[in-house]
């Protein structure tokens, strides 16, 4: 019998819920509050604070199915299971439980719960170095639920280490440790698969030929980076992930993720407009259904296709697509897939409060503009470089080398290549994060800052209006970046009032407190909580001033925030934007006093 997507996620988070996990809302895909990366691509990212120690207000057992986006797999997206976006599953010990629990349920779940056939499953292990020893602990446990000695494999940093960075680049004070992988054997079957590049005689488990899947990975977050090397955390944590859409193929024994019901449907529609068949085309069709998804999540999670940071990819995530559907001539405009797509995710709430006619507009109008930059491109072809038009007019590669082609102009392919692959390595920086200057997310400067933005929410809905709600946050190091309801500039006069305002409460040295509530207590107690869904049912409650001083500023919030206004040096508005129609957004930055 075949297992739905949607019964596989519901079948974890019941498990674990079972098991005295709360259940948590996934995060957006462009995450809040986090200047170190673009987008969410792994489940623990918005768990990162509470990884690192903060206390969070559900507890210390955590669960839920994350969105992520994956830029840096962007150009992998074509074989039967890279896409850039996917849902991952994700289980948390926040210090409570560790190993051997950790093991044993999953064990559990995947054999019993999915049906996987122990057989079939292979695990690997950390084999050990200088710093860490070999995880004997996660391989022992393996075995005693049943797993032979032929289905464990030891590996070293590079496959069975995980932190955010890579081993050899973790910054001071970062977590990570051995991970323990498992993987599924498609076997037999994918050699079935005429375009398979399984070679029997040399594959191993993690060797990335396509015959095996990795369907999950536990970290065991046991270890801190010092200027030594490593040192044991007070507190160890687990941090499971496994994509849904590997589980699901898995679960059903077919090793093409784009046969599971989260990308056939659209598949089937391409097949039916088209008259064309997936066997045939299934690089195209997986690239079209592929980044189709990742721009609808994109777009609901309000990035707007750009030449900047996120909608720089949704850009090239939506043109490409295009191309492919050019290319396969499909009658077909891609925002015509939108209704299908959110279709698959009916039993999720991800697109509850979407109006699927912005998506289409979106859509639709990102195809006019690039249907002109295609006619203006044309005319440069031969007069600016390969990459230029790849860069600057966001021509796909295949669109460019048949251009060139047709003019009879020398494509230098090396080059280009070469240049990709320096692109591809920004695109990774930008996605996975900048972790080589330390936790930018918990630095002082970030963590003043993020106050200072509590202070700026409250003074505009003081001085401008309570219509003015938060659109959107960013701070780095350097400065705080603000989106909010208005309609018009602030006024020269608005601007210091507000300025003044919050400076005086810089002054009075004001504390600010945190307390794990309801969201409905935290309404009740006016605290502000712009985000809906995305909240659990316990929420941590900042609040600046108290009875004595008066309060100020009562907000939903995941922290971290000063204990006190009065280091947060002197408050400057800086330059104003308009993200949007009714959108402003304004910068501020603290100076030293
Ligand atoms: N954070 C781990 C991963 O992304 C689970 O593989």
């Amino acid at each position: 019998m075949k297992i739905s997507s949607a019964q596989i996620r519901q079948k974890y988070l019941k498990f674990f819920a079972a098991r005295g996990h709360a259940v948590i809302p996934s995060a957006p895909l462009v995450p809040e509050n986090d200047p170190t990366t673009l987008f969410t691509g792994s489940g623990m990212q918005p768990m990162l604070p509470y990884l690192l120690g903060q206390d969070h207000p559900l507890g210390t057992r955590l669960v839920d199915s994350q969105r992520c986006f994956r830029a840096q797999d962007i150009e992998e997206v074509g074989d039967n299971r890279h896409d850039t976006f996917f849902e991952m599953l994700g289980n948390w010990s926040l210090g409570d439980y560790f190993k051997k629990e950790q093991q044993t349920w999953i064990w559990e779940f995947l054999t019993k719960e999915l049906g996987l056939n122990p057989l079939e499953l292979y695990v690997s292990v950390f084999k050990g170095n200088d710093q860490v020893p070999r995880d004997e602990e996660a391989s022992g446990n393996w075995k005693s639920l049943g797993v032979s000695s032929s289905h464990i494999s030891y590996y070293g940093v590079n496959k069975n280490w995980w932190a955010r960075s890579s081993y050899a680049d973790m910054p001071i004070g970062e977590p990570g440790g051995p991970d323990s992988e498992i993987f599924y054997d498609f076997g037999q079957k994918l050699l079935l698969h005429e375009n398979s590049i399984y070679k029997n005689d040399q594959c191993h488990p993690n060797c990335d030929c396509g015959r095996f899947m990795e369907i999950g990975n536990n970290v065991f977050m046991a270890y801190k980076k010092t200027l030594k090397g490593f040192e044991q955390l007070g507190k160890k944590n687990i941090d499971f992930g496994g994509g849904l859409e590997r589980l699901t193929a898995a679960t059903n024994n077919d090793p093409d993720i784009f046969k599971t019901d989260l990308f056939w449907p659209l598949i089937e529609k391409l097949q039916t407009i088209s008259g064309l068949k997936y066997a045939e085309f299934e690089k195209p069709m997986r690239i079209i259904t592929d980044h189709l998804k990742a721009s609808l999540f994109l777009i609901t999670d309000g990035v707007m296709p750009n030449n900047k940071a996120q909608g720089y990819f949704l850009r090239r995530l939506l043109r490409r697509s295009m191309v492919k559907i050019q290319q396969l001539k499909i009658n077909l405009k891609l925002e015509e897939l939108v209704d299908d797509a959110i279709l698959i995710y009916k039993s999720t709430d991800y697109f509850k409060n979407t109006d699927s006619r912005n998506i289409k507009r979106v859509i639709a109008e990102e195809g006019n503009k690039f249907e002109k930059t295609l006619r203006d491109g044309l005319k440069k072809v031969g007069l600016v470089s390969a990459f230029d038009l790849f860069q600057s007019y966001g021509f796909p590669k295949e669109i460019i080398e048949e251009l060139c082609a047709e003019k009879q102009i020398m494509f230098d392919k090396e080059k280009f290549e070469k240049e990709i692959i320096k692109h591809q390595e920004l695109s990774r920086t930008a996605s996975k994060g900048m972790f080589k200057g330390g936790l930018a997310d918990n630095s002082e400067e970030v963590t003043k800052l993020h106050t200072a933005t509590h202070l700026l929410h409250a003074a505009l809905r003081k001085f401008i209006g309570t219509h003015v709600q938060q659109k959107g946050s960013n701070i780095n190091s350097e400065r705080l970046r603000f989106d909010f309801i208005h309609n018009s500039k602030l006024a020269e006069k608005e601007k210091s009032v507000i300025e003044n305002w919050i400076n005086q409460q810089i002054t009075k040295d004001l504390p600010v407190s945190c307390n794990a509530v309801s969201l409905q207590k935290a309404k009740e107690e006016g605290a502000l909580a712009f985000f809906g869904e995305k909240y659990g049912e316990k929420v941590n409650v900042y609040t600046i001033g108290d009875e004595k001083t008066g309060i100020v500023s009562i907000e939903v919030c995941g922290g971290p925030h000063v204990a006190r206004t009065g280091g947060l040096g002197i408050f400057k508005l800086g330059k104003e934007e308009s993200v949007s129609a009714g959108i402003k957004r304004v910068y501020a930055f603290l100076k030293p006093k």
